[in-house]
C-alpha cells in the first residue's frame, strides 16, 4: 500500500496544471492523533480539503477566479470517524482511482468498480476470527443480495467500526448496529437508490410489538430478523419478513435466542472468566428469561431439608408415644 501512495505524492508534485487539485495544506489545524493512526494525513487532506468540509474552493487558477461551493452532505466524510475506522490507515487512493486527484471527477473514475471485502481479507489467517467466508455466503443468501447491494452499503467505508466485538456497553452497540438498517429503513432516499419498492414505515410494520422503542434499543434489528449462526459472532443473513421472529417466548422464556444471538459474545468472553450466565442478569432483566440455577438448587434443597425436618419430628414424637 505503501509504495503506491508515496509514488503518486511524487507525480502530483511533479505535474501540477490547471485540472490537479494537489495543493499546499495546511496541517497544523488537523487533530493530532490522525498523524499517530495514519501515514498519509497530508495526502489525504488533497482530498478532504473539498470532502472534510461542508464547501469547498473551486478554483480556476488560468483565470485567477475562485468560488466556494457546498459539498453535498451525501460526500462529505467525518475526519474524526475516518481515523477511527477500521481502516483508518488507508489513503484515499488505497481504494480510490488516482483519477480522482484531477476535479472535475474524470467519468472513468466514478464508474470504476470499487473493492470488495474480500478482495483484501478472503482466506488470510489474520482475520479469521472474522470469518469473513462464511459472512459472504450469508450475505449472498440474504434477501438483500440484490444489484448494486455491497457490503459497502451497511459498512461505510469511512466510518464503520468493529463495534459489538469491542463494546463494553451492549446498549451503545446495539444503537450502532441497529443505525446501520435504519439508514436505509428510516431514510426513503437511500433505500430508493437499490429498489422501486414503496417506502416500507418500519414504525407501523412492528405495531405488534408493545413497547416497541423499549425493544428497539435492547434488541438489535438482527435479532429477529436473521438466522441463529454459531460460528459467527454477527449473522448476516436476512429472511424475508415472512420468516422474521414474531413469537415473544422466542426471547421470552429460559431458552432465550438472545443467548445464541445478542449475548453470546458477552456470554464467550464470561464463560472464559469462569461465570457462566451472569450477562441476562446483569445487562437487562428479560421478562421470563431470569430462571437462576442456583436459586433453583436452593429452592430444592431447602424443600428436602423441610421434608427431613417433618420426618425427623414424627419419628421422635412416635418413639416419645411408645416410650410412655
Ligand atoms: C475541489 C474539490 C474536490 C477535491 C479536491 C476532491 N473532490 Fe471528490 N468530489 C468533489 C465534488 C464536488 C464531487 C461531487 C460532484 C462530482 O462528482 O463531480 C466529488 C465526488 C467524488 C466521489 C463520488 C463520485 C461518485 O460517483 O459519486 C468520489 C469517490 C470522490 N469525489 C473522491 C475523491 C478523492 C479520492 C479525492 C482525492 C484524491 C477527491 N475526491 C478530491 C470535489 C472534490
Ligand atoms: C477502504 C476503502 C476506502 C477508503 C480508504 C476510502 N474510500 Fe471512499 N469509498 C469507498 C467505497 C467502496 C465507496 C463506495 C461506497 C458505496 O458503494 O456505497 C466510497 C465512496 C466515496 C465517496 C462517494 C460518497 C460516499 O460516501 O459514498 C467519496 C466522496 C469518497 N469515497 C471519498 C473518499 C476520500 C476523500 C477518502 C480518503 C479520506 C476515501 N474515500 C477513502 C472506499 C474507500
Ligand atoms: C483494500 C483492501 C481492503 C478492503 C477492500 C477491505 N479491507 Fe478491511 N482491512 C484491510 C487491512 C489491511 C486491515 C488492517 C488494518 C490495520 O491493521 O490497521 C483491515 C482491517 C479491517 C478490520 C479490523 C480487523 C482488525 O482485527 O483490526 C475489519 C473488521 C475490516 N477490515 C472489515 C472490512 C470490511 C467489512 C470490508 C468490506 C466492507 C473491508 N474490511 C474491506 C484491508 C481492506
Ligand atoms: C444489511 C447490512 C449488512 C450487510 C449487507 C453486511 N453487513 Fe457486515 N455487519 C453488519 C452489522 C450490523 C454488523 C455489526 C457491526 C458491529 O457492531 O460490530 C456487521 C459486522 C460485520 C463484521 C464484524 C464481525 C465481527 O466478528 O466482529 C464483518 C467482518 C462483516 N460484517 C463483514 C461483512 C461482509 C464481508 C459483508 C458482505 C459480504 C457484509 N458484512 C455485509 C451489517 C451488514
Ligand atoms: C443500503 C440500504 C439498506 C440497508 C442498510 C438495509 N436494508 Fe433492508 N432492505 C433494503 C431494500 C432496498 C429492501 C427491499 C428489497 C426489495 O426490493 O424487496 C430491503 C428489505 C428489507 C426487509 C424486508 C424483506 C421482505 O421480505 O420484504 C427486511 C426485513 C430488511 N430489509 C431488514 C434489514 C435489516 C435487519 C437491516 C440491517 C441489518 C437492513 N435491512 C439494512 C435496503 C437496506
Ligand atoms: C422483535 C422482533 C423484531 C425486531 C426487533 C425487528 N423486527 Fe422487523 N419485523 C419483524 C416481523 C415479525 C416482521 C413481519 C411483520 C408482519 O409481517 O406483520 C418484520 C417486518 C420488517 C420489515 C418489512 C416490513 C414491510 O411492511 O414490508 C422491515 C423492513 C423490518 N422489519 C425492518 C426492521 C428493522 C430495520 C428493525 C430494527 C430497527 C427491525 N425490523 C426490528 C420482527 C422484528
Ligand atoms: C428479540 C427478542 C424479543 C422478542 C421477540 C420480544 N421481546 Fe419483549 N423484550 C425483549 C428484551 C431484551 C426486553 C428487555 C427490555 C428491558 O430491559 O426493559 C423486552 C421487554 C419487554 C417488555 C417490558 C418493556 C418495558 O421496558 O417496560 C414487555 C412488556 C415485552 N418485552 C413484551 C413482549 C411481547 C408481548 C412480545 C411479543 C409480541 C415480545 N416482548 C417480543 C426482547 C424481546
Amino acid at each position: 500500500m505503501k509504495t503506491p501512495t508515496i509514488l503518486s505524492a511524487a507525480l502530483l508534485s511533479l505535474t501540477i496544471t490547471s485540472t490537479l487539485i494537489a495543493r499546499q495544506v495546511d496541517t497544523t489545524k488537523l487533530k493530532p492523533f490522525y498523524f499517530e493512526v495514519n501515514d498519509y494525513v497530508e495526502e489525504n487532506e488533497h482530498c478532504l480539503r473539498c470532502h472534510g468540509e461542508v464547501k469547498f474552493l473551486l478554483e480556476d487558477p488560468a483565470l485567477d477566479r475562485a468560488v466556494y461551493e457546498h459539498m453535498c452532505p451525501d460526500r462529505q466524510i467525518d475526519r474524526d470517524a475516518y481515523y477511527s475506522a477500521v481502516h483508518k490507515g488507508f489513503s484515499c487512493t488505497d481504494c480510490h482511482s488516482y483519477d480522482f486527484n484531477t476535479f472535475p471527477h474524470p467519468l472513468e473514475a466514478r464508474l470504476e468498480d470499487s473493492y470488495e471485502c474480500l478482495d483484501c481479507h478472503g482466506y488470510d489467517e489474520t482475520f479469521a476470527q472474522y470469518h469473513f467466508e462464511d459472512i459472504a455466503q450469508e450475505f449472498q443468501e440474504s434477501i438483500h443480495n440484490m444489484d448494486d447491494f455491497t457490503c459497502w452499503k451497511c459498512h461505510n467505508p469511512h466510518s464503520y467500526k468493529a463495534f459489538m466485538r469491542n463494546a463494553d456497553d451492549l446498549g451503545e452497540a446495539i444503537v450502532y448496529d441497529n443505525n446501520i438498517c435504519l439508514n436505509c429503513h428510516a431514510n426513503f432516499s437511500n433505500f430508493t437508490l437499490l429498489t422501486d419498492r414503496a417506502e416500507i414505515n418500519v414504525v407501523q410494520s412492528h405495531e405488534w410489538l408493545p413497547n416497541q422503542a423499549s425493544h428497539f434499543s435492547h434488541v438489535r434489528c438482527i435479532e429477529c430478523h436473521t438466522e441463529i449462526n454459531d460460528s459467527i459472532l454477527i449473522a448476516h443473513k436476512i429472511l424475508p419478513k415472512t420468516e422474521a421472529v414474531k413469537r415473544c417466548t422466542e426471547c421470552h422464556s429460559t431458552d432465550s435466542r438472545l443467548m445464541y444471538t445478542l449475548y453470546k459474545f458477552q456470554i464467550k468472553k464470561e464463560r472464559k472468566a469462569g461465570f457462566a450466565n451472569g450477562i441476562i442478569i446483569n445487562q437487562s432483566y428479560v421478562i421470563g428469561a431470569n430462571q437462576n440455577l442456583f436459586l433453583n438448587r436452593l429452592s430444592i434443597l431447602v424443600f428436602l431439608l423441610t421434608f427431613l425436618v417433618i420426618l425427623l419430628h414424627t419419628f421422635l414424637r412416635i418413639r416419645n408415644l411408645k416410650n410412655k
